[in-house]
Order: structure tokens, then C-alpha cells, then sequence
């Protein structure tokens, strides 16, 4: 299928290749490819074509492999955002002190998860943000490591906050002190992207709108920041909201993201959230290389058990069903474990298109400049790619990752696989004892739209927010639902 792969990333221009040389002759620590790897490469890049022909599958990519001991101790230790505010800043923030839940040890043990410690290119102890800001969320007091973060509020302005900060540590420690220095890389990311990431709705990102707004403020060689004439024209529209992927999935994946347009290498794609912060291609080089370590460590993460009991009978005979009706996208699950890794086509799957239509159009220019840029370089090359699809993911743990779909718009799972009952408009309470085991997702209330007052309010009936599509279960009887449902707690 044409579709999948509408764009070459290989300009042949010799100004290109020039440059494409000289970043490998600098990318210091990584040996040139080996006669075997080049071979390896290029026949996963064929298995990649010829299978695109056929169905909807997704070729793997060749991946590093690394230490996930290392890298758990790197996402939750480690110094790839680089600027922030100083620990005893922070500390004052709780003084009661928070929950250790990575029992980590030292000046981290006093701060909050989705934070890191970090020394400062000054020499103070700085306390900066970290992957679990987005991927960690509390649920009834239980930790997970891993599960999306559906209680963020992109819906707020994040610019002031930054501003605010900034005003506090002048006043403090001086308009020329080292900890009013330590935070300006941090300051000057936050207030620019600011304008442009925030959603109508809380609980939803608009993670792929940053990463573009910051490639916008950087050179894409060097990395270094610059800050644009003008925002481009593409970038002015409205955040396309998402949810976030559990990380558990990601060991069945061969495609990042829910349009699947990551591939190529992941540590390489992953480790551009450092473009917040980063000064130079030095430091990302050296960050490129723990982050082989944290993919390591991503794929060891399980999803959490349902803890529930579970009626024995009736998963079995969701089973059935579900192996019938839904096995062949999603996969089978259990001992004999398969994963077909398929990106289903807009129109096949129906849900709202609008994530999937803007790679390809509104931002394709960004994906074409990731093929020229630091990170598209070989020999551990990210590819970002323009699908008009979405994955369907492995719904290992799906349980605990309501609200569902890519763009978090259908409360809980009784619902989605009976769409003319998904409610157009809704409230949850965002509290994270607010969870219904039973119909599995979050509680919540009716409402009537509310286009521009209450960010609580999930109103379907806004661009990109529609809950339509997906409507693989509609032909279900209520007991054929429940027991899909029943045995979806199982996996
Ligand atoms: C501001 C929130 C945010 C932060 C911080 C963040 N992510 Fe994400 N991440 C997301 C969102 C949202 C997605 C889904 C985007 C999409 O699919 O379109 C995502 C997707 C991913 C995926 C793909 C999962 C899949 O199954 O396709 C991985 C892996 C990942 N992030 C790792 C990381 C790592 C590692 C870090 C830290 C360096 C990080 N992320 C920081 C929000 C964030
Ligand atoms: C034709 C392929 C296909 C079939 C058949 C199918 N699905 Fe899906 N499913 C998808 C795709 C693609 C998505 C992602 C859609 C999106 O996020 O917009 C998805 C999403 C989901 C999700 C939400 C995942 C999340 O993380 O939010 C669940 C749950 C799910 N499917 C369950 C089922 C069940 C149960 C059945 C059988 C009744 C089924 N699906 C049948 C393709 C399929």
C-alpha cells in the first residue's frame, strides 16, 4: 500500500551528504557500521517495503541494544534536561516531604516522581522535569510507572508560570546569579512553545505540537537554539489533542506513536524530549547514548493486574469473541501470544482523522526536516514517517489506561465498544479514586457542550476531540459486551 509511505526522506543533494559526513566523522563514542549491519539495515528497510505492499503491516526496525538496569537509573536520576531551579527551591515547595514511590536515594528521595535532581552546568544541585511528567500517573494510591498521565492541564497558559519563576529567582538570589542562570534554557523553551500547545480540554496532550514548535527554535544540524523570524504559519492552528501510550506496549511495537509514524531508531526518537533543554550536539550525543539503556528498560515494564476479581466464565467466553471479532488487529494474548502490528487506515477504523490528516499536511514540512536533521543520521537513524492510519495498539493492561482511543475521547471501554452510547460531552471528576471497574474507565457525568468555559468538559463535538469511529463492537448484545469487557480485565 502506497499509503503508508507517502514521502522519501532521502534528498540526494551534495550539501546534504556533506553535512550527513561531517556529523558522523563528530558523532564521537559510535563506530562506523559494520558490513553485517549494513546488511542487516537494509534488509529490515526491504522487509519494510515489500510488506507495506501487502496489508497493513509494519516492518520492524533494527534497534540498539542496552542495559535496563542503567536506564531506569537514568530516567529517574539521569541529566538529560539540563536546566531548572535549584533543589532547595524546590525542597520548600514540600515541607512535609512526598512519597518516595521510586525509592530513589539522596537529595531525589525528597522530591516528587516526575522530577530529577541534576547538577547544573554551574555546579548547583537544580531539580528539572522528567519523562514520568507525562508517563506516570497515580490510580487509587497505587503508583505506575509507565501509564499515561490523564490528570496534565494543557488546557492553562504555561508561559506566566515560567515567567513567575524566573521573577522569583531574581528576586532571591540576584538578576545575575548562577541559579537565575541554571534556569533560563528551561524559561526560554517554556514561554516560547507556550502560545502554541495549549489544549481546550484537560487531560489531553499536545505532545507532537511541542516537539514541532521546539524543531521550529532549532537548527536542525547543530541543535543549537535559535529563535525563528517568524512562527511559521503551520504552527498557529490549534493543539490536535492526544493521550499517551503505556510504555508497557511498546516491546510488541514496530512503530512509535499512535499514527505510527516513529520508526527507525527508538532511544534516537525518544531522546529529542531532551530538545527542551539542550545545548549542543555534544550533549545530545551523549544523551543519545543512555537512551539506548532507557528503551532497555522501557520494554521490561508490565502492565499492572487487574485488581478486581474477575468472572472466570465469562472472560473465557470473551475470549472467543474477542478472538474472533478483534484478534486479527489487536492480536492474541496469553500463552500462545501474537501481535500482527497493523496500521489501520483512517477510513477502516473511522476515528477522528484529524492526528492522522495533519502529518501529512499541515505538518509535513517538520517531518521533512526531521529526514535532513541531527537525528536522522545514520548509523542509529529516527525516521519519522507520514501515515493516514492509526496502530492498533496491544491492549496489554488496557484495563488502567482509560480514558481510550488515540485521542483519549471515549470514557471507559463498555462505551467504546458501543459507540452510539458514548457520551458527546463529559466531565470526569480528575480525581484518581474516581475509577469504575465495572465498566472499566473513569466516571463521569453528562454535560452539555461548553465550547470555551470548562476545561473539565470533554466535548467530542470540537475539531479533532470527535469520539466517532472504532465501531467494532456495536453488533455485540449487552452480555456479548460484558463479557469482552470481562475478559479484557484479564490481559
Ligand atoms: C509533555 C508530555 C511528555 C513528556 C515529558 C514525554 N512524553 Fe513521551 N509521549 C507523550 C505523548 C503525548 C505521546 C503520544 C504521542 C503520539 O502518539 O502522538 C508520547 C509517546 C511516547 C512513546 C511512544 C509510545 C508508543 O507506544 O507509541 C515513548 C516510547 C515515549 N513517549 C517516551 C518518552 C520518554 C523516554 C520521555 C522522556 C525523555 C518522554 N516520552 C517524555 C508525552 C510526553
Ligand atoms: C480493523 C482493525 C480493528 C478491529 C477489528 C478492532 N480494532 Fe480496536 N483498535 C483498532 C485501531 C486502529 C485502534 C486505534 C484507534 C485510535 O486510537 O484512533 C483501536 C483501538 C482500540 C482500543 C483503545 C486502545 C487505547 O489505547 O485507547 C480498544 C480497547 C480496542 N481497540 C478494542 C477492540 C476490541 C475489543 C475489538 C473487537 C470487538 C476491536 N478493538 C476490534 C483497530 C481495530
Amino acid at each position: 500500500m502506497q499509503r503508508l509511505e507517502k514521502m522519501s526522506w532521502y534528498k540526494s543533494s551534495q550539501v546534504v551528504l556533506c553535512l550527513r559526513v561531517l556529523v558522523i566523522l563528530i558523532y564521537a563514542g559510535s563506530a562506523p557500521l559494520t558490513a553485517e549491519e549494513v546488511d542487516q539495515k537494509t534488509s529490515a528497510d526491504r522487509v519494510h517495503v515489500r510488506s507495506s505492499e501487502q496489508a497493513n503491516f509494519i516492518g520492524p526496525s533494527v534497534q540498539r541494544t542496552g542495559r535496563s538496569q542503567a536506564g531506569r537509573q537514568y530516567l529517574v536520576n539521569g541529566n538529560y534536561l539540563t536546566s531548572g531551579v535549584p533543589l532547595e527551591m524546590a525542597k520548600q515547595r514540600y515541607p512535609k516531604g512526598v512519597p518516595n514511590h521510586l525509592k530513589r536515594t539522596g537529595a531525589a528521595a525528597s522530591i516528587p516522581f516526575n522530577y530529577n535532581v541534576v547538577t547544573s552546568s554551574s555546579g548547583n544541585l537544580i531539580v528539572v522535569s522528567n519523562c514520568l511528567q507525562c508517563h506516570a500517573q497515580q490510580i487509587d494510591g497505587q503508583f505506575v510507572m509507565g501509564l499515561g498521565n490523564t490528570f496534565v492541564n494543557f488546557a492553562r497558559n504555561i508561559g506566566p508560570q515560567a515567567e513567575a519563576i524566573d521573577l522569583l529567582l531574581a528576586l532571591r538570589y540576584g538578576t545575575e546569579s548562577a541559579q537565575r542562570s541554571d534556569f533560563q534554557r528551561f524559561k526560554t523553551s517554556l514561554t516560547a512553545v507556550a502560545p502554541y500547545i495549549q489544549t481546550k480540554v484537560r487531560g489531553v496532550h499536545s505532545a507532537d505540537k511541542l516537539a514541532f514548535v521546539l524543531a521550529a527554535h532549532r537548527d536542525g544540524r547543530d541543535l543549537q537554539w535559535r529563535t525563528p523570524k517568524e512562527i511559521p504559519q503551520s504552527l498557529h492552528g490549534e493543539a490536535i489533542p492526544t493521550d499517551v501510550p503505556p510504555w508497557w506496549v511498546l516491546k510488541k511495537k514496530h512503530a512509535m506513536f499512535y499514527a505510527g509514524t516513529g520508526r527507525g531508531d527508538f532511544a534516537r526518537i525518544m531522546m529529542a524530549s531532551s530538545l527542551v533543554t539542550l545545548k549542543d550536539t555534544t550533549e545530545a550525543s551523549e544523551i543519545d547514548r543512555a537512551f539506548v539503556d532507557v528503551l532497555a528498560f522501557l520494554k521490561t515494564i508490565e502492565p499492572p493486574r487487574y485488581p478486581k476479581p474477575i468472572h472466570a466464565d465469562l472472560a473465557a467466553h470473551g475470549r472467543l469473541l474477542f478472538e474472533e471479532h478483534c484478534a486479527r488487529c489487536h492480536g492474541t494474548y496469553g500463552d500462545q501470544e501474537r501481535y500482527p502490528n497493523l496500521l489501520i487506515p483512517t477510513e477502516e477504523v473511522g476515528t477522528d482523522p484529524l492526528l492522522a490528516q495533519a502529518n501529512g499536511t499541515t505538518y509535513r514540512s517538520y517531518f521533512e526536516a526531521h529526514g535532513d536533521s541531527w537525528f536522522a543520521q545514520p548509523p542509529h537513524a529516527a525516521k519519522l514517517v507520514v501515515t493516514d492510519g492509526y496502530v492498533a495498539p496491544p491492549l496489554d493492561g488496557i484495563w488502567i489506561t482509560a480514558p481510550y482511543l488515540h485521542n483519549g475521547s471515549v470514557p471507559d471501554l463498555m462505551t467504546l465498544l458501543d459507540s452510539p452510547k458514548r457520551p458527546a460531552s463529559w466531565r470526569r471528576s480528575f480525581r484518581s479514586n474516581d475509577y469504575d471497574y465495572d465498566k472499566v474507565g473513569w466516571r463521569y457525568e453528562i454535560t452539555t457542550p461548553q465550547q470555551d468555559h470548562d476545561a473539565s468538559v470533554y466535548d467530542t463535538t470540537r475539531q479533532g476531540y470527535g469520539n466517532q469511529g472504532h465501531r467494532f463492537g456495536d453488533d455485540f448484545t449487552t452480555d456479548q459486551r460484558k463479557m469482552v469487557v470481562e475478559y479484557l480485565k484479564t490481559l
